[in-house]
C-alpha cells in the first residue's frame, strides 16, 4: 500500500497499518483503542515512538518515566501521536559481567521494535553508558526519524565539603582504603553523598560524553549534554524534542541525513575538547558502522590532533557536570571551538551546529577555557601501534601521568581479571614505580564482553608509599570517570592470538605517546615462537547469548559490534501482521 500523510507531503509508513480497510485495518485499529484512543487518532498523523530505556535496575534512568511524560506532551503539542515502548535496559553499576556484553543485543531489541512495528519516528531516552549507543546502533540501522533524549547528570555530591565525582572519586578513595589512610566505614558514608540526586555519573564519564557526542553529532537539542537530570529545563528539552520528533518525520529527516562523516568528525573533535571517555571510540565506530560512514580508529587520533582540552572537568581535571551546565554546557565549548569543526554540520534542530550554538556564551572560565589558553594544548585520544597492537590500542593522554607518557619498563603479565585479583599484591611479583603491568584476556572475546577493568589496581605496598600510578597495558576498556597512565583496547586481543598474548614476565616493554609508539622488545624469532606455542582460551560460552556473541564479535579497532549487525537495513517489513 502506498499511504501519505494527512497534507500528502511525506509517506508515511504507520498508515500501511493504520489507514487499512477490512480485517487487517480492523485488527491494527480495535486494540490500540483498548488504551483509550479515539478514532480520530487514526487520521494519519505522525506516529512517535518513545523508546524508553527506564528499569529500577538501571539507576541512571530511574527518572525516564517522568521524561518520557513531557517527550508525550511534546509529540502530542505538534500534532504527532506518542506511542511509548520499552527496550532492554543496561545498567553500568549492577549488570555481571559487564553491561557491555550487551549494548548489540539491546541494539537489536531496538532496531527489530522499530521496524516491526508502526512508527514514523523515534525519540530515544538514553542515560546509563550503553544505553545511548545501543539505541543509537538500533535505529541507525532502521535509518529511521530520530530524536535523542539524555536523562542528565546527577547533581553534585558532597563529602566534608569537598566534591565527589561518580566514578573518579570512587576510584581515589578506593586506592586511599588500600593505603590504609580511609576506614571502610567513611568509605561506605561516601556512597549517599555521590548519588543524591536521580541523574547519570556526573563526571565526564561515559554517559556524559555520549550525551555531549549526541549533541555533537546534531542528535539532540541544545542542553542535551549538561542540563541537571532533576533540574526543569531537562523536562523543557524532552518536551521540545517530542515536538520535533514530530517535524523530523514530516520532513523525512532520517539519522543518515544527520551522520554525516562531518558529524562524526565534529563528535571526535568534542569528545578531544571535554576529555570525553575512550569509550567513545569504540562507540562511534560501531555507530559509523550502522549509518555506513567510514570512520577509522586512527580517524580519532589525527581528526583531532589540533584540538585543545577545554573543559576542567573529571576525571582529567576538577570540576563536575553541574559546574559545566552552570559556565554555558557543551553548546558554549562548539562556540569556543569555532573553526575547529564542521560548523556547517546539520542538526535535527533544522538548522546547523554553528548557528544553533552562534549565541552560547561561556559564564565561567575555570571550567571552560578558551583555545589560547586551554587547559592542555593537545587533547585527543593518541591511538598507539607497534608489535605489541598491530591494529591499535588507545590512551587518554589527558587522564594520565605526563611523566610516564614515555616510558620503558619491564612486564608483570595477568591472564584475566581472576589472575589479576589474586595475585596482584604478592610481593614475589617485585612491582615497582617502573613496572608495566600487563593484562590479557579482557577483551571483547576473551571475557567475554570487554569489561572495564583497564585502570588495573596498583599493589598495595606501592600505594602505601604514595605510588598513584603506573604504566599499565590491556585488551579492556576502562571507565569513563577513570583515570592514570592505561593503554587500552589493545587489538587484536589476546583471546584471539594477540601478540598480548605473547608478552612474558621481564619483558621490556616501551610506551612513547609522542610517537605512537607501544613496542614489544623482544626478537621477532623468539615472539614467533612463543606464537606457536599459543592455544586459544577454553571456557568460552558454548550455548546461549554468549555463544552467539563470541562467534561474531568483532575487535575494538572497529567498535566491538556483530560482524552480522554492521550496515544499514531500513524500515521494509515483507507481509503484513499475522
Ligand atoms: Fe550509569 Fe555511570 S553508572 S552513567
Ligand atoms: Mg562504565
Amino acid at each position: 500500500m502506498s499511504a501519505r500523510s494527512a497534507d500528502g507531503a511525506a509517506p508515511l509508513r504507520s498508515r500501511d497499518w493504520f489507514a487499512g480497510a477490512g480485517v487487517q485495518g480492523f485488527l491494527h485499529r480495535s486494540w490500540m483503542k483498548n488504551q483509550g484512543l479515539p478514532d480520530r487518532v487514526f487520521d494519519g498523523r505522525p506516529v512517535i515512538g518513545i523508546c524508553n530505556t527506564y528499569s529500577e535496575l538501571t539507576p541512571c534512568n530511574g527518572h525516564f518515566r517522568d521524561l518520557a511524560e513531557h517527550v508525550r506532551r511534546g509529540v502530542l503539542e505538534a500534532g504527532g501521536l506518542p506511542l511509548e515502548f520499552p527496550v532492554m535496559s543496561l545498567g553500568e553499576s549492577l549488570m555481571r559481567p559487564t553491561s557491555m556484553l550487551f549494548r548489540n543485543l539491546a541494539s537489536m531489541d531496538v532496531e527489530e521494535t522499530i521496524r516491526a512495528n508502526p512508527l514514523d519516528g523515534v525519540v530515544l531516552l538514553c542515560g546509563c553508558d550503553k544505553t545511548t549507543p545501543a539505541l543509537l546502533m538500533g535505529a541507525a540501522s532502521c535509518d529511521i526519524p530520530a530524536i535523542v533524549v539524555s536523562g542528565g547528570p546527577m547533581l553534585t555530591g558532597r563529602y566534608q565539603g569537598r566534591p565527589v565525582g561518580s566514578g573518579t572519586t570512587v576510584f581515589a578513595m578506593s586506592a586511599e582504603v588500600r593505603a590504609g589512610r580511609m576506614t571502610e566505614a567513611e568509605f561506605r558514608s561516601v556512597e549517599a553523598c555521590m548519588s543524591r540526586s536521580p541523574g547519570h555519573c556526573n563526571t565526564m564519564g561515559t554517559a556524559s560524553t555520549m550525551a555531549s557526542v549526541v549533541e555533537a553529532l546534531g542528535l539532540g537539542l541544545p542542553g542535551n549534554a549538561d542540563i541537571p537530570a532533576v533540574d526543569s529545563r531537562r523536562r523543557v528539552l524532552a518536551r521540545d524534542a517530542g515536538a520535533r520528533a514530530v517535524e523530523l518525520v514530516r520532513d523525512n529527516v532520517t539519522l543518515s541525513a544527520v551522520l554525516s562523516r562531518s558529524a562524526f568528525d565534529n563528535a571526535i573533535r568534542v569528545n578531544a575538547a571535554i576529555g570525553g571517555s575512550t569509550n567513545a571510540v569504540i562507540h562511534l565506530l560501531a555507530l559509523a558502522g550502522r549509518i555506513g560512514v567510514e570512520l577509522t580508529l586512527d580517524d580519532f587520533d589525527t581528526v583531532a590532533r589540533d584540538v585543545p582540552l577545554l573543559v576542567d572537568l573529571m576525571p582529567s581535571g576538577r570540576f563536575l557536570m553541574e559546574d559545566f551546565f552552570a559556565a554555558g554546557g557543551l553548546q558554549a565549548v562548539i562556540r569556543e571551538l569555532g573553526d575547529l569543526l564542521a560548523t556547517d554540520a546539520m542538526t535535527v534542530s533544522g538548522r546547523t551546529i554553528g548557528e544553533v550554538a552562534a549565541l552560547a556564551e561561556v559564564w565561567d572560565r575555570e571550567v571552560i577555557r578558551t583555545r589560547q589558553d586551554p587547559v592542555a594544548r593537545n587533547a585527543s585520544i593518541a591511538v598507539l601501534r607497534g608489535n605489541l597492537a598491530p591494529d591499535g590500542a588507545v590512551i587518554k593522554p589527558s587522564a594520565a601521568s605526563p611523566q610516564l607518557l614515555r616510558h620503558r619498563g619491564r612486564a608483570v603479565t595477568f591472564n584475566g581479571a581472576d589472575d589479576l585479583r589474586a595475585r596482584i599484591d604478592d610481593p614475589a611479583l617485585g612491582i615497582d614505580e617502573d613496572t608495566v603491568i600487563v593484562l590479557a584476556g579482557a577483551g571483547p572475546r576473551g571475557y567475554p564482553g570487554m569489561p572495564e577493568i583497564g585502570n588495573l589496581p596498583l599493589p598495595r605496598e606501592l600505594l602505601r608509599r604514595g605510588v598513584r600510578d603506573l604504566v599499565r597495558i590491556s585488551d579492556a576498556r576502562m571507565s569513563g570517570t577513570a583515570y592514570g597512565t592505561v593503554v587500552l583496547h589493545v587489538a587484536p586481543e589476546a583471546a584471539v592470538g594477540g601478540p598480548l598474548a605473547l608478552v612474558r614476565d621481564g619483558d621490556m616493554i616501551e610506551l612513547d605517546v609522542e610517537r605512537r609508539l607501544l613496542h614489544l622488545d623482544v626478537p621477532e624469532e623468539e615472539l614467533r615462537a612463543r606464537a606457536q606455542r599459543w592455544r586459544p582460551p577454553r571456557g568460552l560460552p558454548e550455548s546461549g547469548y554468549g555463544r552467539l556473541y563470541v562467534d561474531h564479535v568483532r575487535q575494538a579497532d572497529t567498535g566491538a559490534d556483530f560482524d552480522f549487525l554492521v550496515g544499514r537495513r531500513g524500515l521494509t517489513v515483507r507481509g503484513d501482521n499475522h
